[in-house]
């Protein structure tokens, strides 16, 4: 098939700001819709539901970069990125990932995350204690973002006082590809992300505890079950994909109750309907957006397209989760919606291993607004809101008001 990629406009306020009418008519044009993404890359958008969920468990699509042909993906990464940051599961197949993501995933089993769910909901108290007297509050940087940091922070082990830092750096990280990003205001980012994780290690080294990265040091030093790159690249993937994804849910779904008062009320009316709505959330408007990268390790058919090896296979869920064929009515916010399967964790081997942490942190932090914050409502005209332009997506900030006790 021959197609002219079509840009996605990251520099259009307008798009960033509702990128749905294109996403609609990408999946209208066709089942896989090739594109220019953030930094210039070329990328086949898969933009259909049952087509997005059979690539996401097709062995024949990599998740490692250096299956990639545009040498781009890999030069465009910090050289240091290259060195040592890649060797976490997000970025392996078989059998690294299978091995990798053993080591932790019995920490974040539906189980063990419910057992957190007194200090998550502490944390979020703690947090709303401070900003209610003041009758309005900027929820992303008072709320969404401290919440998420402090959940992963404790659960790994890693003191709070550098939280600030933490924050700058990843947000210096995750503009990279976008148009404005310094180079070389990102690469110092990841070198002193990748100081305060190693300083971080060899503290806990000394002094272990009973928290996730004591865990994986013993299992580095004494089981050798990872080697040093790939516990330095475990501990930065569990703190950076534990918390940007979570503040956006939470900030986005705040944001999306807040566009549709008749949802917003019926949600304080039906707490029970919590997390029907945060699965909605995701669905509607999640986090990750368009979608998940793969690369082609040979040729491959999508909806009669053939993909050709080395291409980056972009599964876009955020496209697919408002697909027709699979959801009644995919652009309307209902959060009585059943049967809500999305795509937003992603699908098979990598599908989010965070899932369980994530619906609670956003169950409670959205459920416990609602509670403590009577006549809810933005501070700010609704087109004034900005939004994180690709990749990741939600609101830069959440300016409210609401009644004081
Ligand atoms: C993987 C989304 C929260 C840790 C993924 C993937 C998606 C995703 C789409 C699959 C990527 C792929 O297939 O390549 C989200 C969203 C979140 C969220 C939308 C919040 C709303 C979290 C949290 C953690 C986390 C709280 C906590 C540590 C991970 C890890 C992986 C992953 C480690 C890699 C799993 C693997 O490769 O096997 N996430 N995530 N995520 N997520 Fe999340």
């Amino acid at each position: 098939m021959s197609q002219q990629p079509v840009l996605l406009p990251y520099a259009d306020p307008a798009f960033v700001a509702d990128p749905f009418p294109l996403y609609r008519q990408l999946r209208e044009d066709g089942p896989v819709r090739r594109a220019v993404i953030a930094g210039g890359l070329d990328a086949w958008l898969v933009t259909r539901y049952e087509d997005g969920l059979a690539a996401l468990s097709d062995p024949r699509l990599s998740s490692d970069v250096r299956d990639a042909s545009d040498p781009r993906l890999i030069e465009q990464l910090p050289a240091f990125e290259r060195e040592s940051m890649m060797s976490n599961m997000l970025r392996s197949d078989p059998p690294d990932h299978t091995r990798l993501r053993r080591l932790v995933s019995k920490a974040f089993t539906a189980r063990r995350v419910a057992g957190l769910r007194p200090r998550v909901q502490e944390i979020t108290d703690r947090l709303l204690d401070a900003v209610v007297p003041a009758g309005r509050a900027e929820l992303v940087a008072d709320f969404a973002l401290p919440l998420p940091v402090t959940v992963i922070s404790e659960l790994l082990g890693v003191p709070m006082d550098d939280r600030y830092d933490f924050q700058r750096w990843t947000d210096a990280m995750l503009v990279r590809g976008e148009r404005m990003a310094d180079p070389v205001v990102v690469d110092e980012a990841w070198r002193q992300m990748h100081a305060y994780v190693t300083k971080h290690l060899e503290a806990k080294r000394a002094r272990p505890g009973d928290d996730l990265m004591s865990a994986l040091i013993s299992a580095h030093d004494e089981e050798q079950r990872l080697n040093h790159d790939e516990l330095i690249a475990m501990t930065f993937l569990l703190l950076v994909a534990g918390y940007v994804t979570t503040v956006n849910l939470i900030g986005g779904g705040i944001a999306a109750l807040l566009a549709h008062p008749d949802q917003l009320a019926l949600l304080r009316d039906r707490p029970q309907l919590l997390p029907d709505a945060v699965e909605e959330f995701l669905r509607y408007d999640g986090p990750v957006s368009p979608g998940i990268a793969r690369f082609a390790r040979e040729d491959v058919e999508i909806g009669g397209v053939t993909i050709p090896r080395g291409a980056m296979v972009l599964v876009a869920s955020a496209i697919a989760d408002r697909d027709p064929t699979r959801f009644r009515d995919p652009d309307r916010l209902d959060i009585t919606r059943r049967d809500n399967s999305h795509l937003a964790f992603g699908h098979g081997i990598h599908y989010c291993l965070g899932a369980p942490l994530a619906r609670l942190e956003g169950q409670i932090a959205i459920g416990t607004v609602l509670r403590r914050l009577p006549d809810l409502a933005l501070a700010v005209p609704p087109a004034e809101l900005s939004w994180r332009p690709g990749g990741l997506r939600g609101p830069v900030r959440l300016p409210v008001t609401f009644s004081p006790p």
